[in-house]
């Protein structure tokens, strides 16, 4: 699809639309970099008031793996750009409507597809790109994965193939282990539960997102742009503090830039790429990709002269993008820490008084103990005294019951 070179004006007939399937933490930002820059939008989530919801012009509330309720809602808003930001959608009726010119999904519908599919993402970066993963297997039964854990060896990750946010996934040192990664897989997989990936545990120093941007360039072409490496850290599969830039060397900075590039070369589109990796040494291994701003670059609202939120919009509206850093600095979640409904946050105040730091609520309507609710970001002079004062303005602001 041609890469627009007007942009309308919102509520009009000329208005550029962006329809966001999904409007959670991550697609709220989006949505406010592109009201910055008057354009329509329409978010959709599963949930009333949703954080994106929030901030748009309209506000829908449909079940977004039913193709037939998508569908319709697509042909009513008629937008000229689809932005999936979670993975549980009919992409069925993104690829359809892709393909019939109704509007441009993001990055491309076969991204979307290949990408909410452990299996098809972990295929072509492993098989057809050849690039370094973990070992891996796939077994839709719990036979096949004993065997296949067994081959593998231990400690292995047993992962739903549909789900994120490390929902159903386990370490598993022993044999014995394996019935209960099973079941906990079938626990917590969204669709097609049968089916798990077991990888081989890679002894990485440190894990990476490099975000990778494909976005209109000097050349009036795509080109593809890269963001300093972030460092996270992950516990029980959530990601729970990031900071950037991660020290690494020249080699694997290079390498983790390859694997990035051939990864988003294939996927092709507009826009930004989480590309997860793990490092050790010079070596680099591909872990996974989201074809859309990834939860640990929230450290770029305060690191990046242009956040990831703000360089999807960019990139989506075909605009130049500037992936420039502009500090050190860290993000540090805050969790709701109880389930309770309208929730109240004390503290904030306080939160601010670290030097250097703000603070995002999310506005989440309904809190749970390990929901993410808000998250506090940080500049510093260096990395670590960002963390450390990204994690204490984080721990200042206290959720209670509204
Ligand atoms: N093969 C592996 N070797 C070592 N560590 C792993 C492996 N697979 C997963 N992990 C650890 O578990 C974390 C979550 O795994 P993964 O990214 O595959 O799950 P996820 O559910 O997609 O999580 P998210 O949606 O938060 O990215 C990784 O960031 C890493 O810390
Ligand atoms: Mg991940």
């Amino acid at each position: 699809m041609a890469i627009p070179t007007v942009i309308g004006t919102p509520l009009s007939s000329s208005a550029t639309k962006v329809m966001f399937l999904g409007a959670g933490e991550l697609g709220k930002e989006v949505i406010i970099s592109l009201q910055r820059l008057g354009v329509e939008v329409i978010a959709v989530d599963r949930y009333a008031h949703a954080p994106g919801h929030q901030v748009a012009h309209r506000a829908h509330v449909i079940n977004m793996s039913d193709p037939v309720a998508l569908r319709t809602l697509i042909e009513a808003e008629k937008p000229h750009f689809v932005v999936p930001e979670i993975e549980a959608i009919a992409t069925a009726v993104l690829l359809e409507i892709e393909r019939e010119g109704i509007a441009e999904v993001i990055p491309t519908a076969r991204a979307v597809n290949l990408t909410m599919n452990r299996a098809g993402i972990r295929r072509l970066a492993a098989e057809e790109l050849g690039l370094p993963t973990s070992p891996y297997a796939f077994a839709d039964s719990l036979d096949a994965l004993q065997e296949a854990a067994d081959r593998i060896g231990y400690p292995c990750f047993i992962k739903p193939v549909m789900s994120s946010s490390g929902k159903g996934q386990s370490k598993v040192d022993r044999s014995e282990d394996i019935p209960a990664a099973w079941d906990y897989a079938a626990s917590g997989g969204r669709v097609n539960q049968g089916t798990v990936i077991v990888e081989g545990m890679i002894d990485f120093d440190f894990e990476i997102t490099q975000l990778t941007v494909r976005a209109v360039g000097a050349s009036g072409q795509v080109e593809t742009f890269f963001c300093d490496p972030i460092g996270h850290r992950q516990v029980a599969g959530d990601y729970v503090e990031s900071w950037q830039p991660q020290a690494m060397s020249a080699t694997a900075l290079q390498r983790a830039r390859e694997i990035s590039k051939a990864v988003t070369d294939s996927l092709g589109g507009r826009g930004i790429f989480g590309v997860e990796l793990f490092v050790k040494g010079d070596m680099v291994w591909f872990s996974e990709v989201s074809p859309r701003p990834h939860d640990t670059g929230l450290v770029t609202l305060a690191s990046q002269l242009q956040s990831e939120f703000e360089i999807h919009a960019k990139a989506i509206l075909g605009l130049p993008v500037n992936t420039a850093l502009l500090s050190p600095a860290a993000s540090a979640v805050i969790y709701g820490g109880m389930d309770a409904q309208g929730i109240v946050f004390e503290g904030v105040a306080d939160a601010l008084k670290v030097p250097d730091s703000d603070i995002r609520l999310f506005g989440k309507p309904e809190s749970f103990p390990k929901r993410r609710m808000g998250v506090a970001v940080c500049r510093a002079g260096d990395t670590d005294a960002a963390r450390a004062n990204a994690r204490e303005a984080a721990d200042r602001v206290i959720p209670k019951r509204g």
